[in-house]
């Protein structure tokens, strides 16, 4: 091999490293300063010598997400707007809250691997494979002694879902390896398009008449 191919090679692999991760941050910490206008990859730096432990701590995550909403369960987010001190890291958590038999819907997050443990309740979580086998590996997650309980990974950009399937609510904590995984919601996505994608196309694609798409539209 060439110098250059190996250089070539070195490089690619580098990159493709890279994709998966978030830069390494540049100093000891970078407190989101979320009244700033400044554009950055992130959010721009508080004064190091401005920043409080109080900007290290969210105290909110005890607080049930309501779930008064059609799918009956809730996302509570702790990024760096509600935890400022987590801004460059490649770190968030949240916390989920399910009804009875609600469902977090199939999505995915385009910049996180995502790891979650119940708390309280039984939901069943699954992740599908990308194409072309599109394998859906899925599981029963209980709640443990204590209320910690069983803990599940979903890999970074694959679709997944979890479905609370017992009588009473259930709750997970779940860590997220980037500071802004992001969140693409499939039903969303495809039928709550602004503008919309055109029923022809989703019709085509779900392999539906065209009237049941523009049912889908109506409702996301
Ligand atoms: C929960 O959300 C529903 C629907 O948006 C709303 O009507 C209700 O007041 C909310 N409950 C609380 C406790 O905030």
């Amino acid at each position: 091999m060439s110098n250059k191919v190996i250089l070539l090679t070195v490089l690619a692999s580098t990159f493709a490293c890279l994709a998966f991760a978030e830069p390494a941050p540049l100093q000891d910490f970078c407190v989101a300063d979320t009244s700033s206008s400044v554009i950055v990859n992130g959010v721009a730096c508080k004064n190091p010598m401005q920043v409080q432990a109080e900007d290290f701590c969210f105290s909110g995550l005890h607080i049930m997400g309501n779930t008064s909403n059609a799918v009956r369960s809730k996302v509570t987010p702790v990024f760096a707007t509600q935890l400022p001190g987590l801004n460059t890291l490649g770190i968030s958590m949240v916390r989920i809250d399910y009804a009875p038999w609600g469902v977090n819907p199939p999505h995915s997050h385009p910049r996180a691997t995502e790891i979650l443990t119940v708390l309280e309740g039984t939901l069943q979580v699954g992740f599908v494979t990308s194409n072309p086998e599109n394998r859906l590996i899925t599981k029963v997650l209980q709640k443990q002694w204590r209320n910690i309980g069983d803990v599940f990974v979903f890999p970074v950009g694959l679709v997944h879902y979890q479905h609370n399937i017992g009588n009473g609510y259930a709750t997970v904590i779940a860590a997220l390896s980037s500071q802004n995984p992001g969140a693409i919601t499939i039903a969303n996505a495809a039928f709550g398009a602004n503008p919309s994608i055109s029923s022809d196309i989703l019709a085509r694609a779900f392999q539906v008449d065209k009237s049941l798409v523009d049912e889908l539209q109506v409702k996301f």
